[in-house]
């Protein structure tokens, strides 16, 4: 057995069908693990999960609890039990500042990104409390640390998971549930296209290493915090971020 070692884990990853989460995807399955790509996007769900040995694949609306935990549900029927969830789906939301932004686009982005977080972290808490095991990422951004203008509901919304994941990592402390978040700093994925090319620029001209980050190097950090070695490590947030943020 090596380290970070997920034989016989389950793991759900939530917006895997691409970017971030289907790279995690990859590398938890490398690690051992019998992965679950849920995503709203059902159809790009199965064609990842069938790229990777003994997947399987789940649509899923993050933002639906009854969508979340049917879905979590059926995957412990199928498999006898959760693991490790991974809350990834996410989007960026309208970039533009506060005065072109209207009270739907601040919604959506809570929607998604928020309750999203909310009803996975829901639907497995009890079967991880129950199970004395449990490992929980939460993927926030750099963005909800230092707050990028122009993506004001963005970052107030991953600013918003890093609370949400210090605080139930606390309640669950002592039940062998590990809660962390991960904070990347800007990652070439298809969720730029919803930015505009400045936008883009200014984010990484941010990052000392003067680069954006590759999907893989967040799915490296997520891969220790998603395994049994994370064993006193709960409630923090991990940045991923080229250096961009410091505390
Ligand atoms: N790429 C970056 O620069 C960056 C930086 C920091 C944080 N992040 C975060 O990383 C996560 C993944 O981002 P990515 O860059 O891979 O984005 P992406 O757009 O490539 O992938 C997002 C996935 O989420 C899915 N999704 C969207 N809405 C959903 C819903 N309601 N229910 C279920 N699935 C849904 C999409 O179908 C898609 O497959 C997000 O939470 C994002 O905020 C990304």
């Amino acid at each position: 057995m090596g380290y970070f070692d997920l034989t016989g884990h389950t793991a759900i990853i939530t917006g895997a069908a691409s970017g971030i989460g289907a790279a995690i995807a990859r590398r938890l399955a490398k690690a051992g693990a019998t992965v679950v790509i849920a995503d709203i996007n059902g159809a790009a769900a199965a064609e990842v999960a069938a790229t990777i040995s003994g997947a399987l694949s789940v649509q899923m609306d993050v933002t639906s609890t009854e969508s979340v935990q049917a879905a979590v549900d059926g995957v412990i029927a199928q498999t006898g039990q959760v693991h490790i969830l991974v809350n990834n789906a996410g989007i960026g939301g309208k970039a533009a500042p506060l005065w072109e932004q209207d009270i739907d686009d601040w919604h959506k982005c809570i929607a998604i990104n928020m309750d999203g977080v909310w009803n996975g972290c829901k639907a497995v808490i009890a079967h991880m409390r129950a199970n004395k095991y449990g490992r929980i990422v939460n993927i926030a951004s750099i963005a909800g640390k230092e707050g990028n203008p122009n993506m004001s509901a963005y970052s107030a919304t991953k600013a918003a998971v890093i609370g949400f994941t210090k605080s139930i990592a606390k309640e669950v402390a002592t039940d062998g549930v590990c809660v962390n978040a991960v904070s990347p700093a800007v990652v070439r994925t298809p969720i730029l296209e919803q930015l505009t090319p400045q936008q883009v620029a200014y984010m990484t001209e941010k990052i000392p290493m003067r680069r954006t980050g590759e999907p893989e190097e967040i799915a490296a950090v997520v891969h220790f915090l998603s395994s049994p070695d994370c064993s006193f490590v709960t409630a923090q947030t991990y940045d991923a971020s080229g250096g961009r943020a410091t505390y």
